[in-house]
């Protein structure tokens, strides 16, 4: 079995692990919410921007984004899709620097939760402030503390395939409370239909959880202002319920 940094190998089946999530919907919940606030963004910065999937319903809409990513394999699953509009770099949130400034700024699917010490997640939002207009939002979603320790991680089993692939993938998370983390360590075994040769790979990916007076007080330490959480998608109130909260902030 080979082990790989985060996203490296992953990438490849990254879409069909994810074909099934509605891109397009919830793309549009975000740029409601950015609209509803500043009805004229035109120009957003996409942060972890990952294989392109909201970048693409963005630019549908009629956006231009720049994309930011760590991971290079990402990256080049995102290349392939030729989405106009769109432009992409390799970057770390905590230290990219890229010209100008943009209208608004998004992190979606958990991208902030992958930032798991305390000055990494200042730094990155500090960077993030520094790459927006006075007054730019920055939408991200994140796992809620609240709800990691109600509803604890669990072990997942996820099955998907395409004409090629049979892609089985175990997830079994670890938590660790002294620092609000989950090791969430994913065994992924690949089939290829034609052939039944397998591949299997190891790849384990730290997520960090937020509480929201944290959040605030990442925000007011790194000129921004929490202006709004929600339940991602629906709106509600956060609660013990919600795995993942939508955060907005607005740079001071
Ligand atoms: C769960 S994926 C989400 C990708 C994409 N936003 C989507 O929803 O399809 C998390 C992404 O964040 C990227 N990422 C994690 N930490 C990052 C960092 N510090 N800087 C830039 N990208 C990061 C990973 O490489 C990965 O592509």
């Amino acid at each position: 079995m080979q082990h790989q940094a985060p996203f490296e190998l992953y990438s490849i089946y990254y879409d069909l692990i994810y074909a099934a999530k509605d891109y397009e919907a919830e793309t549009r919940y975000v740029q409601n919410l950015i609209q509803e606030i500043q009805p004229g963004v035109t120009t957003i910065l996409e942060l972890g921007c990952g294989t392109g999937n909201y970048a693409k319903e963005f630019c549908n809409n009629g956006f231009t984004v720049t994309g930011l990513e760590k991971s290079e394999a990402m990256l080049q699953e995102a290349g392939k899709k030729n989405i106009h509009g769109f432009s992409s770099f390799r970057g770390d949130i905590k230290d990219f620097r890229l010209q100008g400034q943009f209208d608004a700024a998004v992190s979606l699917f958990h991208v902030m939760n992958y930032l798991t010490e305390t000055a990494d997640i200042i730094a990155g939002l500090k960077n993030i402030a520094a790459h927006l207009q006075p007054g730019g939002l920055f939408v991200f979603d994140a796992w809620y503390t609240p709800a990691v320790y109600a509803q604890k991680a669990e072990s997942r089993l996820k099955e998907v395939e395409d004409e090629q692939y049979r892609v089985v993938r175990h997830a079994e998370p670890v938590m660790n409370e002294e620092r609000n983390t989950v090791d969430v360590v994913y065994e992924i075994v690949i089939t290829e239909k034609a052939t039944g040769r397998h591949h299997a790979l190891r790849e384990t990916h730290t997520m960090r959880h937020f509480s929201t007076p944290e959040i605030e007080l990442f925000a007011g330490l790194s000129g921004m202002k929490l202006i709004r959480s929600e339940e991602f998608l629906t709106a509600n109130t956060p609660s013990v319920a919600t795995w993942g909260v939508c955060y907005l902030l607005q740079k001071i």
